[in-house]
């Protein structure tokens, strides 16, 4: 039995995470879920948007499974979600992205995996007016957490048999803060010469994931890039209802999906499950849990190829709920001829 923090978030949130407990429960993994909330929800109760009670559940249990949380635009509390990975240090954001057979795209060969450095660049929220009709925001890079977030993709690469790691910039223009990025991937490449390594401007990058992919494998950049280049990522491989992800440190593990709480479709069973799924399965291979894991994204890509039933993002016109359904029958069909 595994003991897992569950967040639900808000906006499509509780759909999609009450859609993935059904459908880990019927691919036979147990566990035991502690459920704590975040967002503008709790603020009456608790008097702040992330209580300690969440972190506090993370740290405990070492592994969490979060849905989307709402920020408010322009004005109000900041980013629970860049809250959690700024208080736990949870350094990594890993984002896989990759063409599923039978996704709604008309690219083909996308297979990359984004690690997005999390914990500072411009998300440490530094900003100031100057006068009525100015302001600045300041980007943040160190060596230190620069050094980590390369190490890791490397370290990724290695593992995972993969081939080549990109390091992603602007450093013609930004040249002390992304210079600094730059040569300390230069730096910590020189320790993997058995794996490729180069670097790409990230405008540059754009449109060469657009038109080369294959030539891409993993990819490491600051905070703010990786956030556009993941949803660029997405939109290649069919969508946000699609790309999982995970933010992780060497101890803590919090699996999200890169899409946000889609308040525009939520309360009405039109939320994709899929991309909060999974990243449900990147959560099971990190406990273990390899076939119930596998056997779930097999679910996903028949069902996708057979193109029946889909929800409305994926140019189908199923809920939420019989999406769900379908997923569960056929996990439990895959169990039934293993057994
Ligand atoms: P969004 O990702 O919520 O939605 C963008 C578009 O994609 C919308 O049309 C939405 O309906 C669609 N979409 C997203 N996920 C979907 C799914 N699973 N199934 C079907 N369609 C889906 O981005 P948006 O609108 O910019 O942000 C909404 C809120 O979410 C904001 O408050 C934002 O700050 C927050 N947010 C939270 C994140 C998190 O919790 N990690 C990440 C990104 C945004």
């Amino acid at each position: 039995m595994h003991k897992i923090t569950l967040i639900p978030g808000d906006g499509i949130g509780p759909e999609i995470t009450k859609s993935i407990r059904e459908i880990i429960e019927a691919a036979g993994v147990e566990v035991n879920w502690e459920i704590v909330n975040a967002g503008a929800g709790v603020m009456d109760e608790y008097g702040t948007p992330l209580p300690e009670v969440v972190l506090d559940s993370i740290k405990k249990n070492k592994v969490a499974l979060k849905g989307p949380i709402t920020t408010p635009v322009g004005s109000g509390f900041r980013s629970v979600n860049v809250a959690i990975r700024q208080k736990l240090d949870l350094y990594v954001n890993l984002r896989p992205a990759r063409i599923l057979k039978g996704a709604p795209t008309k690219f083909e060969n996308l297979d990359v995996v984004i690690f997005r450095e999390n914990t500072e660049g411009l998300y440490v929220g530094i900003e100031h007016n100057v006068g009525d009709d100015a302001a600045e925001s300041i980007k943040i890079i160190t060596r230190k957490a620069s050094e980590r977030i390369v190490r890791a993709a490397f370290e990724y690469a290695k593992k995972n048999n993969r081939k080549k790691v990109t390091a992603v910039h602007k450093a013609n223009i930004l040249k002390l803060s992304d210079g600094l990025f730059k040569s300390v991937a230069e730096e910590v490449s020189k320790s993997y010469p058995e794996i490729e390594f180069d670097n790409k401007i990230v405008d540059n990058m754009c449109m060469q994931l657009v038109q080369y992919p294959e030539n891409y494998d993993v990819l490491v950049m600051p905070n703010l890039y990786g956030d556009i280049v993941s949803d660029l990522c997405a939109g290649l491989i069919g969508g946000l209802g699609l790309t999982p992800g995970a933010n992780l440190n060497d101890e803590l593990a919090v699996f999200e999906a890169v899409h946000g709480s889609a308040p525009d479709i939520a309360g009405k069973n039109k939320a994709n499950p899929i991309a909060l799924l999974l990243s449900a399965c990147m959560m099971l291979r990190h406990l273990d849990e390899e076939v119930a894991a596998t056997n779930i994204e097999e679910a996903v890509e028949e069902i996708l190829a057979e193109g029946e039933v889909l929800t409305g993002d994926l140019g189908g016109s199923a809920t939420t709920t019989q999406l769900t359904a379908e997923i569960i029958a056929k996990v439990k069909a895959k169990e039934e001829k293993i057994a």
